[in-house]
């Protein structure tokens, strides 16, 4: 019986390609589509290495229709994982049409594509990034959502919103989003992992190229908040049980009646300091991170860590890798990384 075929935009990327792998690991064919302005090519090389399967790939973004109608024409997709989009907040800040033009314009174009060829599937990548500075911890999926600190932030808000409206409409879509926290870590096999373009933003590439002397030393962004050791709490969730929870969310989907749409938390349930992360860093590589203590980053929610028994009940979805798993990946994958 031929595999069901899941297309995954931005399936090249860093979360894109995890999940294609979990996807094949479920007996399901992932189909991918990206645009290369965020991931490089040989992804696809190391995921033949990875799973023995040369999966198809489409070069081009859910804005050209085109494209999206030559994938439906190749293959009779049963599901679409959209991950597809911007993410670089304070770029976000800088060129705000771009950012809703791409990450908002791209999922209208493909509710329109899915509606005419009858593809029925949808999880969205959103992010915890809607609750903003939670009220109270932990954040379920009740707590309210805050407005956006960012114009990235506000395109997942508005694409949940988007697709909540969608679904009243009764299209005919079956609809879950997921919030992801901090997504970290690497496949361990050293062979896929995050490709941060230009200076990382993100707290776990840049510890990486500082450890590999890419960058000259960390600085961490604040000691003085309101936490144990004055560092920002946030919930750092390794990139293949983020993956796997993709292929548990469709799964569940496929049982569901159509107009269907639910929200979960993706995260581990614990929350870590920005200094716990750097310690258990160190630690399970036996290095010495080279930081110093800087001033506070404008934005920087001050602690977040997510309440998982939604997912955990209803996906029957938990995590399997430790922070120090996190760390030891990350490093194992930074080492493959030209200097
Ligand atoms: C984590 C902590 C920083 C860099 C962002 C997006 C969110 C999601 C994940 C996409 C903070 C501190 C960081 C550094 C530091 N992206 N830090 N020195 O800000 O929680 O979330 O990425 O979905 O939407 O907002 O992640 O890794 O940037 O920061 O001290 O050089 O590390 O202050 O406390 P963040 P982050």
């Amino acid at each position: 019986m031929e595999m069901k075929k899941i297309l995954i935009t931005g399936g090249a990327g860093y979360i894109g390609s995890h999940t294609a792998v979990e996807l094949w690991n479920a007996g399901l064919e992932p189909i991918i589509l990206d645009d290369f302005s965020n991931s490089q090519e040989e992804v696809l090389d190391r995921l033949e290495e990875i799973t023995g399967k040369r999966f198809a790939c489409y070069r081009g973004d859910c804005n050209q229709r085109a494209v999206l109608d030559q994938i439906a024409k190749d293959h009779q997709l049963e599901g679409v994982i959209h991950f597809a989009a911007f993410k670089a907040v304070g770029e976000s800040t800088q060129q705000p049409l771009a950012y809703y033009k791409n990450n908002l314009g791209s999922l209208l174009v493909l509710l329109e594509f899915m509606r005419e060829k009858g593809i029925f599937n949808l999880v969205f990548s959103s992010s915890c990034t809607v609750y903003g500075q939670p009220d109270v911890l932990p954040v379920t999926e009740a707590t309210p959502r805050k407005d956006a600190e960012s114009p990235y932030g506000n395109t997942k808000k508005i694409g949940e919103d988007i697709l909540l409206d969608y679904v009243k409409s009764k299209p005919g879509i079956r609809v879950v989003a997921l919030r992801y926290f901090n997504p970290v870590g690497a496949h361990p096999s050293a062979k896929i992992g995050e490709l941060p373009m230009g200076t990382p933003q993100n707290l776990v590439p840049f510890i990486t190229q500082t450890a590999a002397g890419i960058r000259q030393k960390l600085t961490l962004f604040g000691n003085d908040y309101d936490t144990p050791d004055g560092s920002c709490v946030r919930d750092y969730i390794h990139v293949v049980d983020l993956a796997d929870a993709h292929v548990k969310a469709l799964s569940f989907l496929f049982e569901k009646p159509l107009d269907f749409y639910d929200v979960f938390n993706v995260g581990t349930g614990r929350g870590n300091t920005v200094l716990e992360v750097i310690h258990a860093f160190e630690q399970v590589n036996g290095l010495k991170l080279a930081y110093e203590i800087g001033p506070r980053r404008a934005g920087d929610v001050v602690k977040t860590w997510a309440d998982t028994q939604k997912i955990n009940a209803v996906l029957g979805w938990y995590p399997k890798y430790s922070l120090e798993d996190c760390m030891r990946d990350s490093w194992r994958w930074q080492q493959t990384l030209a200097n």
